[in-house]
């Protein structure tokens, strides 16, 4: 956070640039980084490559983040979010970007992701719940913006470490860093 990558609108990838050797190099950086430091998504701007370009891969089963819906890695590119129902749930949401700080955010809980695959291909998923929370945090990465930015109860940004010694007596899901 402050690094001005981070707070700018990331461009589109045009299909040309999709099948590159260099964007398939940038995908393997990302998803090592992904798995360094432990999320569960990661945009291109993080790594200060401003292009429309997320990886999300959710591991099954019992993780550290509780009980979740797998997600295979997916890479997703250009992607729009259409909000389907902007009735919102909080959750705990950690960044790369912003280590060693959770922030309760509360969005809509059922959306629409049009995006572009790897292959080129359009795509469409209508995520809903924490995953649809999962998308959006991703996703604001390449508009610039941060899970600060979404927050409306700024007591409620904590230390990692504090909220391990003080769980918070609300919304006790374990946190995601997306
Ligand atoms: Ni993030």
């Amino acid at each position: 956070m402050g690094h001005p990558t981070l707070r700018q609108r990331a461009r589109e990838l045009t299909i040309e640039e999709l099948g590159a050797p260099a964007t398939r190099v940038l995908i393997d950086d990302m998803l090592d980084t992904l798995h360094d430091y432990g999320g569960i998504g990661l945009a291109a701007p993080q790594i200060n490559e401003s292009i429309r370009l997320a990886i999300i891969e959710i591991p099954g089963g019992p993780t550290r983040y509780g009980e979740l819906e797998a997600v295979p890695l997916t890479v997703f590119a250009n992607p729009e979010i259409t909000v389907l129902d902007d009735t919102r749930a909080g959750y705990w949401e950690g960044c790369l970007s912003i280590p060693g700080l959770l922030g309760w955010v509360e969005r809509p809980q059922h959306i629409r992701v049009n995006y572009t695959d790897l292959d080129g291909r359009a795509q469409r998923i209508e995520p809903q719940g924490f995953l649809a929370t999962v998308f959006q945090h991703e996703f604001d990465h390449l508009d610039g913006h941060l899970f600060i930015d979404r927050m409306t109860d700024a007591t409620r940004l904590v230390f990692e470490q504090e909220f391990a010694r003080y769980p918070p007596d609300h919304g006790g899901e374990v946190p995601a860093a997306i």
